[in-house]
C-alpha cells in the first residue's frame, strides 16, 4: 500500500512538471516568434525616382508575406540629402541591430557600409558598386553587402537621342560635380556622343543652387541636353526642363521617373522594378537566409521607351511615327 501510494506521489509530481514544462518552452518559442524581424531603409532624399525605388521595395515586401508592423517592422529614414544624417541614422539602425539595411542611392549605402561590417546591407541601386568600392566584385560580393544596379543604358539613349533629333550637332551634359554616378555616367555619355561624332559640352553643378544659372548658359550653347542619375538633378528637374525650353531645347534624362517632369525622352530602367530587385534580396535574406556575400548585384539590362508629348510641342518637335507605336504598344506616353 505504502508503495501504491508513493508510486501516486512520484507521478502526480512528475505530470505536473510536464504541464509546467509544456507550457514553459511554448511561451519561449512563443517569444522567440514574436521577434519580428526589423529593416531599416535609408532613402539620400526624396525625388520621383527614389521614392518609386522604395515603393517597389515596399510593395515587394508586402507581396511576400511581410505586413509592415504586424510581421515586419521597417523603419524608413529619409537623410533629406545630409551627410551627417546620413551617419546618425545608419549608427541608429546599427543601435536598433536591425536584421537588414537598405541603402538608397550611393551615399546612403556608403554610410551604412561605414556603419556596419556585419549587419546584411541591400543597395536600393548604386550605378556602379564595384568601380566606387562598395563591393569587391558584383559577381561574388563576398562581404555583407549586395543589391541592385541602376546602370543605365546608355547606348541606347544615345541612339533614341539622334533618332529624334537627327540633326543634333551639339550635345550638352549637365551632372551635380559630387555625385558618384552622375560624374560616371556624365563621362561615359561624353566618350560615346564623341564617338559618334557629336561636339560635346559637359558642365557640372556643385549644389542645386547653381542649376538655373549654369543650364541657362548650357541651353544657349547646345541643341540637346542630357542629364545622368543624378540625385540633385533628379529633384530639379523641372527647373532644369523649363529653363532649357526656353531655348528651344529638350532634355534628355537617364531615368524614366525624370520624363514625367519634364525630360523629352528616354530609354529608361523602371525605378519601380530596381526597387522591387531590391526587395527580393531583402526577402532572400529575411526567408531563405541567404548571404550577401554569395548574392550577385543584380543588373537590368532593358529599359522602357518612355516620351512626353506635352514637351514635343512645346518644343515644336515630333516624334518619328515608329517611336510613337513603339512607346503606345511597350511604353508610355506622356500627354
Ligand atoms: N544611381 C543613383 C546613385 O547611385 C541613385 C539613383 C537611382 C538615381 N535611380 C536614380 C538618381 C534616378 C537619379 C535618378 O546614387
Amino acid at each position: 500500500m505504502k508503495h501504491v501510494k508513493r508510486l501516486y506521489g512520484t507521478l502526480i509530481f512528475l505530470f505536473a512538471f510536464l504541464v509546467f514544462a509544456f507550457f514553459y518552452v511554448g511561451h519561449q518559442q512563443n517569444a522567440s516568434q514574436n521577434k519580428i524581424p526589423k529593416v531599416g531603409v535609408l532613402q539620400l532624399l526624396s525625388h520621383p525616382a527614389l521614392d518609386q525605388i522604395n515603393k517597389g521595395l515596399d510593395d515587394t515586401l508586402a507581396k511576400n508575406g511581410y505586413k509592415n508592423g504586424k510581421n515586419i517592422q521597417i523603419i524608413f529614414q529619409n537623410a533629406q540629402g545630409d551627410q551627417s544624417n546620413l551617419r546618425t541614422i545608419s549608427k541608429q539602425f546599427v543601435q536598433d541591430n536591425v536584421d537588414v539595411a537598405v541603402g538608397i542611392a550611393t551615399p546612403s549605402v556608403q554610410s551604412l557600409k561605414n556603419a556596419t561590417s556585419t549587419i546584411p546591407i541591400v543597395m536600393g541601386a548604386v550605378t556602379d558598386p564595384k568601380g566606387f568600392g562598395i563591393v569587391p566584385s558584383n559577381t561574388h560580393p563576398g562581404g555583407n553587402i549586395t543589391g541592385v544596379s541602376d546602370q543605365a543604358p546608355l547606348e541606347d539613349q544615345l541612339k533614341l537621342m539622334r533618332q529624334i533629333m537627327p540633326n543634333m550637332k551639339k550635345l550638352g551634359i549637365i551632372y551635380t560635380s559630387s555625385d558618384m554616378s552622375a560624374t560616371t555616367e556624365s563621362k561615359k555619355m561624353r566618350k560615346l556622343a564623341k564617338a559618334a561624332g557629336l561636339d560635346v559640352n559637359v558642365v557640372s553643378i556643385s549644389n542645386i543652387n547653381d542649376l538655373e544659372q549654369v543650364s541657362t548658359n548650357l541651353s544657349q550653347n547646345v541643341d540637346a541636353i542630357f542629364v545622368p542619375t543624378d540625385n540633385t538633378i533628379a529633384s530639379g528637374m523641372k527647373l532644369l526642363s523649363s529653363v532649357a525650353a526656353k531655348q528651344n531645347v529638350p532634355v534628355f534624362p537617364a531615368a524614366d521617373t525624370m520624363v514625367k517632369d519634364g525630360g523629352l525622352a528616354t530609354l529608361g530602367l523602371s525605378q519601380y522594378e530596381l526597387g522591387q530587385k531590391a526587395g527580393e534580396d531583402v526577402v532572400a535574406i529575411l526567408k531563405h537566409h541567404k548571404k550577401p556575400a554569395d548574392m550577385p548585384i543584380t543588373f537590368i539590362k532593358k529599359g522602357h521607351l518612355i516620351i512626353n508629348e506635352k514637351m514635343a510641342q512645346k518644343l515644336n518637335i515630333t516624334f518619328p511615327d515608329s517611336l510613337v507605336n513603339k512607346a503606345q504598344k511597350e511604353g508610355r506616353i506622356i500627354k
